[in-house]
């Protein structure tokens, strides 16, 4: 195996190779930033890259469709999977190292551990997904102890899995620092999803209103013209009279607690998330 720190993308597919590799990097002095993700690239991934390419770390992207954080009824076996797609742009965007291990490697034998983290669960995703936060915050403890980086990239696309990784980082005093990177969209303003190439054309239209949306409660709640309450009922029903067939929540929360709020007076973030036919979209943004 090519252990060196010479440019190019290795790619690497055991816990070895990839402690063998980075310990090249941090041999020549270099820093690391480890990027998570399940693949199926996009450019809000490679925005976390990038993140990691300006703080001069030497980028380290996972690439692992975790089974532990999909429902029973979830979309894990028709999760969109691209690997040689997902290596390319890993390549044009500067990337050193991709580990894409299998299922046995991450989970050999059995596996009786899990990290769990109370409270900023209790809402959200958090009850409709039952079990989902588990599966991710065990998975990033096992990818950031496989990969000991100095910082670890995640997006705030996914508000709450960063507020539940940040917290874990903290409670468990584990020795990576948390950054989270602003949402990539669309030129229109739809967040750039794995899961968007699911979206018919028609679709695609319709998905637009939760952007839309979420920009009219934050303006709303912004500047007073309505409770948090009311901005967010009208926007349900808007969603709803949008085409969207189940709007799972749309709420504003406090941005550390994640608790719901009626007025804003701190960092607020209003958060959404509703199906589309067979997709689930979430979608966010700061008050
Ligand atoms: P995945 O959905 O592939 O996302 C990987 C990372 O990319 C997450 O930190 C996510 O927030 C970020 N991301 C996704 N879309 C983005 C966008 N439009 N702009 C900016 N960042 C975006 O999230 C997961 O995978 C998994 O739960 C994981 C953390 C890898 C654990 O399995």
């Amino acid at each position: 195996m090519n252990t060196s720190t010479e440019p190019g993308l290795l790619v690497v597919r055991t816990v070895a190779d990839l402690r063998r590799a980075v310990a090249g990097f941090r041999k020549a002095g270099r820093t690391i930033g480890l990027v998570p993700t399940m693949g199926a690239l996009h450019e809000g991934h490679v925005s976390l890259v990038k993140g990691a390419l300006e703080r001069g770390d030497v980028p380290v992207t996972s690439i692992f469709v975790n089974p532990t954080q999909f429902g029973p009824k979830e979309d894990f076996s028709a999760y969109p999977r691209d690997e040689e797609g997902d290596f390319d742009k890993l390549r044009d965007a500067q990337c050193r190292i991709a580990f894409a291990p299998t299922k046995d490697e991450m989970y050999p034998g059995e596996q009786l551990t899990t990290v769990t983290v109370a409270g900023i669960t209790d809402g959200l995703c958090g009850p409709l997904r039952p079990g989902h936060f588990q599966g991710v915050a065990t998975v990033v403890s096992k990818l950031l102890l496989m990969a000991m980086p100095d910082r670890a990239y995640f997006g705030e696309k996914d508000y709450q899995q960063l507020q539940v990784i940040k917290r874990m980082v903290r409670d468990l005093a584990m020795p990576f620092e948390i950054v989270g990177m602003p949402t990539v969209r669309e030129k229109d303003g739809l967040a750039m999803s794995s899961r968007n190439r699911y979206l018919s054309a028609e679709e695609r239209t319709k998905a637009l209103g939760m952007y839309k949306q979420l920009v009219t409660v934050a303006d709303a709640v912004r500047d007073g013209t309505k409770s948090c309450a009311e901005a967010s009922a009208a926007a349900s029903q808007a969603l709803r009279d949008g085409g969207f067939d189940i709007v799972e929540y749309f709420t504003v929360v406090d941005a550390d607690s994640l608790k719901p709020l009626e007025h804003v007076a701190g960092p607020a973030r209003v958060i959404a998330a509703a199906r589309l036919g067979r997709t689930r979209l979430i979608d966010n943004l700061a008050v």
